[in-house]
């Protein structure tokens, strides 16, 4: 199935729904623990939803300006539906969050992933991010992280 990707609106509470039913499929492994619905109830106005036409999820992006960091943001989650991969559609919502950053006072956008998500390293270098060498226990014992960091 082709889905055509039509518009790209902020998030709403939910949204969490359609979300949480495909991550792990996008994904490829269990990830849906990281992603509780406390992130489309208390982040949704940071986080953006990209629809097909028929109002389909075809990506998305939860992010959040740090309420304790100044002038940082970060975004925990993107995802994009495996129909419209390589299309640009990741590349257009870290666009919308980096425009939503820089417009509330922020000068650096702060990720992580996992070292064996290959994709997403080379999806966040492209998109201007420096990559860590992966950080040992970064999210406790035996959970190594590659944290990524870009400039506004
Ligand atoms: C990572 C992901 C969001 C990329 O979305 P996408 O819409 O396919 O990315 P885009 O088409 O906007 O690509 C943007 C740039 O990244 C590069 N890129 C994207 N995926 C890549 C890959 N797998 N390998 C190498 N480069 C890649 C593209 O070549 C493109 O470069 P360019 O614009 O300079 O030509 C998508 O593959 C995905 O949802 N993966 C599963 C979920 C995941 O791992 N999310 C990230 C961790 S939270």
């Amino acid at each position: 199935m082709t889905v055509i990707v039509t518009g790209v609106r902020f998030a709403v509470p939910g949204d969490y729904d359609a979300i949480a039913a495909v991550v792990d499929e996008w994904w490829g492994r269990p990830v849906l623990p990281s992603l509780p619905r406390l992130f489309l109830d208390h982040f949704h106005r940071t986080s953006f939803v990209a629809e097909g036409p028929g109002g389909g999820l075809a990506g998305f992006l939860v992010g959040l300006v740090s309420p304790s960091l100044p002038g940082e943001a970060y975004i925990h989650f993107v995802g994009v539906s495996p129909d419209v991969r390589a299309g640009g559609l990741g590349r257009r919502l870290y666009g919308r969050f980096f425009e939503l950053a820089r417009d509330r006072g922020c000068h650096v956008v702060r990720a992580i992933t996992s070292p064996v998500n290959e994709a997403s390293i080379a999806f966040h270098r492209r998109l201007g991010f420096t990559a860590s060498p992966p950080v040992p226990g970064y999210n406790g014992p035996g959970n190594d992280l590659v944290t990524f960091s870009r400039p506004l």
